[in-house]
This record gives C-alpha cells, structure tokens and sequence, in this order.
C-alpha cells in the first residue's frame, strides 16, 4: 500500500465538492464572531478556491480583500468565483506577498495545520497587519467532530494500520483549542480567544458523501485515490456499512471547526 501521500491542492471543482461547500457554511459564522467593522482591508490567507474571501465579500462591507493562495488550480477556481472582486497574489503563508502593516484583518480558513511552520505563518501574518489589527482563522476538528473525515480514516486505518500516520487526527495536532492559543500565544499575537462552528453536513445519500473522496483533492481523498481499485472498494463498502442512515438514505453528520482569534 502507498505510504506516503501528498495533501494535493490542484483541481479547484473537485475540491468544492468535497470541502469547499463546507468551508462555505462556516465562513459566515466564523466572520459574524470577528465582528469587524465594514471599511476594513481584509486578508485571506490560503485562499483556496475563494470560500471565505466571498462571504468576506457578502457580509463584511470591506474596503479590500486579497486573497493569497500557493495552488495554481485553486488560484484559477478563486479569480473565476470572486469575479474581480478580490486582489488574487500567488503565495504562501511564510512569506507573504505585502507590505508591513497592509492591511486591518488577517483571516484564514483550513490552512494553519498544512503550513510547515504555524509559528512562522503567524508571525508574518502579524507583519502585515497593521498595530491593533485582528488576526484570526478556523481548523477543522479533526481528531473529533468533523465526522465525514473521522468516519474516512477510522475505517481506513481498521482495514490498513499504516494508514495511522495519515489519520489527520492524529498528523494535526494543532486542531485543538489549547495548541491554537499556545500558537498564537508564541507567535507574540497576546491575548487569544477560541470557540467552537459547528454545522450540519447532511449527505442525500451514501454516494453524495463518497463520490468527493475520489475527487483526490485533500489529504484523505489523496489516500483514496492511492489505493488499488480492490482496496478503495473495500474501503468504500465498509464505510457504507458504518456510516449512520436516515430512513430516507441520507447521513446527517456534523462538521465542527474551531476558531481563533486575537
Ligand atoms: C483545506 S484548503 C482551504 C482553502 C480555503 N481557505 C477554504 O476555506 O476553502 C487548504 C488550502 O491551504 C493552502 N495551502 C497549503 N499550504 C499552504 C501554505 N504554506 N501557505 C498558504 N496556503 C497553503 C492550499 O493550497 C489550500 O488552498
């Protein structure tokens, strides 16, 4: 079996219907917590495909949004969904392509856990904001409430146990309440506050919730799509036997992200 598979951020439509519609849902729950006020220059940090710097768009009046992403393919998905109404810059988050104390509100949706070096990442996300500004971003909880991933690797690591080190319960350990003040804490950003998003992702059938996995988007889709047809199959049927069904065949799970903000 692989062993070793890379978190893959290529193809921005694939990686909507497994996470982007997601990410979605949280965004404006995220941003209805900061409650920044409108005029703000709004940076997105690991942009994606545009899930966060839209609802930025959508709810927070700002004066400017940037959006800066390291994936080509993503970057082409964010400049078709935003439109022209956000700045879109190749980046990544260690070194970020602007000026010192640009902008008033440094945001980022599901990406501190892939950076290499968090610690980094943040500090230079405090370079760039200006004295007072907010800095903020969301995680999933991997190692417990985001189910449709927890149910993934669960399963995927009964049927392979080497499939333990790419559990990403237990690869991110930043994805927890205290390691995120902790990060934030060392990273000179003072006083912090955590809470917890949770929204429903309900899924009209078993095929709705696995057909993004073979999407290879993400780190676990990737892992799905490094198997051996037999063994995806396996993988697949055992999940549809565990996977909790509504009379209707639909799965209703929940999605728990926890934010931070300073
Ligand atoms: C789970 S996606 C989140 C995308 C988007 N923010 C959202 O909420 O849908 C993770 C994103 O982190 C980006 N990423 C990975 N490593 C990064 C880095 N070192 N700096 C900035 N972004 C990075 C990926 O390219 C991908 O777009």
């Amino acid at each position: 079996m692989s062993t070793r598979i890379s978190d893959t951020w290529e193809r921005g439509d694939p990686y909507e219907q497994y996470v982007g519609r997601w990410s979605r849902q949280v965004a404006p729950r995220f941003l209805s917590w900061l409650a920044q006020p409108a005029g703000c220059r709004w940076l997105d940090v690991g942009c994606g495909t545009g899930a966060l710097s839209a609802a930025i768009l959508e709810h927070c009046a700002p004066a400017a949004v940037t959006g800066v992403e390291p994936s080509d393919g993503f970057l082409a998905s964010a400049r078709q969904n935003l439109a022209g109404r956000a700045a879109l810059q190749k980046g990544a988050a260690d070194s970020l392509p602007l000026a010192d104390a640009s902008v008033d509100v440094v945001v980022s949706g599901l990406v501190l856990n892939f950076v290499p070096d968090p610690r980094a990442a943040l500090r230079e996300m405090r370079r760039v904001a200006r004295s007072g500004g907010r800095i903020a971003a969301y995680v999933w909880d991997y190692a417990g409430k985001m189910e449709l991933m927890r149910h993934f690797w669960d399963v995927a690591v009964e049927l392979d146990a080497s499939a333990a080190r790419l559990d990403e319960g237990k690869r991110f350990p930043l994805c927890h309440p205290d390691a995120l003040l902790q990060a934030f804490a060392s990273a000179g950003l003072g006083e912090a506050e955590v809470t917890s998003i949770d929204i429903a992702t309900r899924f009209a059938s078993f095929e709705d919730y696995w057909q993004p996995f073979l999407g290879g988007q993400g780190p676990a889709p990737a892992y799905a799509m490094s198997l051996e047809e037999s063994q995806r199959a396996r993988l697949r049927e055992r999940l549809r036997e565990r996977l909790p069904r509504n009379s209707d065949g639909s799965i209703a799970l929940v999605a728990r992200a926890w934010a931070v903000k300073a």
